[in-house]
């Protein structure tokens, strides 16, 4: 079972260099762009060609490579600095980041081996090891479907925002292989889109049934009974199982408390942050008011009104029903270790 999707290709050479798909351009136009330097990574994640928790922090792994092949190991904390200062909430780029640096710092040269061709074996590794933890994910779920399903997803998590498959969109196409889909919702996702641009793109690729909504008729359809779970994935999983994820899931969470539907968030073990000790103290990417003032480039709201525009909110762990991950579902009080 492997998805077709992927955010990120090799192209095996020497030099290598990565391709992306362009998630903006998505889905009027699959383009795909090639990156040879670490700076055009770090560009890419930056501006969102690739995104999604996981995505970033292949290719995050995979600009380290391209750093450390241009520019030698000396320079390496200079480009880490670069490459950890695209995108502040999404743990599994500082993740990626320092198990590349790991590699550097344990390199022996005596070994015999080249430390480009060692790092790009990591990285390497970190891709496959996602999309493998995905598959993982989506059994693990099996469980919690028994009956035909009517699921709410938010954002985009398919195969586009990781290594492949997917995280709750791989869950979803997971519970759709065993023949318990009823269908899926798929919120919009505003401001960004993810959900109307590149989940209904994935699903429709991949003939999973899904109907899209506006993010503020998901209570609607919960209050008629057409909800059976929602799942979303997370950008960073607080040591108290409180989780950062795109703006709109704690709306999400407090609909699924009241209308007491399951509220399910999928996580590989990479996104969840020890070191943070509570959901507050994860920084919340601030992104620009012309995503809110305009779509597709088009004005929509009048010149000089005032904006904000957090990117990602923080659900409290107590209105999570599960965490669902590679290792098994945790739910609440959480110890993940
Ligand atoms: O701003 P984005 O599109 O990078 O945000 C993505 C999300 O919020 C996803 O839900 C999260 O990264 C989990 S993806 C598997």
């Amino acid at each position: 079972m492997k998805s077709d999707v992927v955010p990120i290709r090799i192209l095996e050479g020497s030099p290598f260099s990565v391709e992306m798909i362009d998630q903006k351009k998505l889905p009027l136009e699959e383009v795909w762009v090639k990156c040879e330097n670490v700076n055009e990574v770090a560009a890419a994640i930056k501006t969102m060609v690739i995104r999604g928790a996981p995505a970033i922090g292949i290719a995050a792994a995979y600009g380290i490579v391209l750093a450390v092949a241009e520019h030698g190991e000396d320079a390496l904390e200079s480009y880490v600095s670069l490459l950890a200062s695209t995108r502040p909430t999404a743990v599994n780029l500082f993740w990626a980041i320092d198990r590349m640096k790991k590699v550097v710092a344990n390199f022996d040269p005596a070994e015999g081996q080249d430390l480009v061709e060692r790092l790009k074996v990591e990285a390497d590794t970190i891709f496959e090891e996602d999309r493998q933890n995905n598959l993982e994910m989506g059994k693990q779920a099996l469980s919690l479907f028994r009956t035909p399903s009517r699921i709410l997803t938010h954002c985009n998590t398919g195969g586009l925002a990781t290594g492949g498959f997917g995280t709750a969109l791989g869950i979803v196409r997971s519970v759709h292989h065993a023949g318990m889909l009823k269908k899926v919702w798929i919120d919009e996702t505003r401001p960004y889109l993810q959900g109307a641009r590149l989940t209904a793109w994935e699903c429709l690729k991949d003939g999973i049934p899904a109907t899209l909504i506006s993010d503020n008729m998901a209570g609607h359809f919960m209050q008629k009974g057409q909800v059976d779970a929602v799942i979303v994935g997370t950008d960073r999983v607080a040591a108290n199982g409180d989780i950062a994820n795109k703006i709109g899931t704690y709306s999400l969470a407090v609909l699924c408390k009241f209308h007491k539907i399951p509220f399910y968030v999928a996580a590989p073990i990479s996104t969840i942050d020890s070191d943070t000790a509570t959901g507050d103290l994860i920084e919340i990417e601030q992104r620009s008011a012309d995503e809110l003032t305009h779509i597709a480039g088009q004005r929509i709201a009048p010149v000089g009104i005032d904006v904000l525009h957090p990117a990602f909110d923080v659900t409290p762990g107590e209105l999570v029903t599960g965490i669902i991950s590679e290792k098994g579902i945790f739910s609440s009080p959480y110890h993940f270790t």
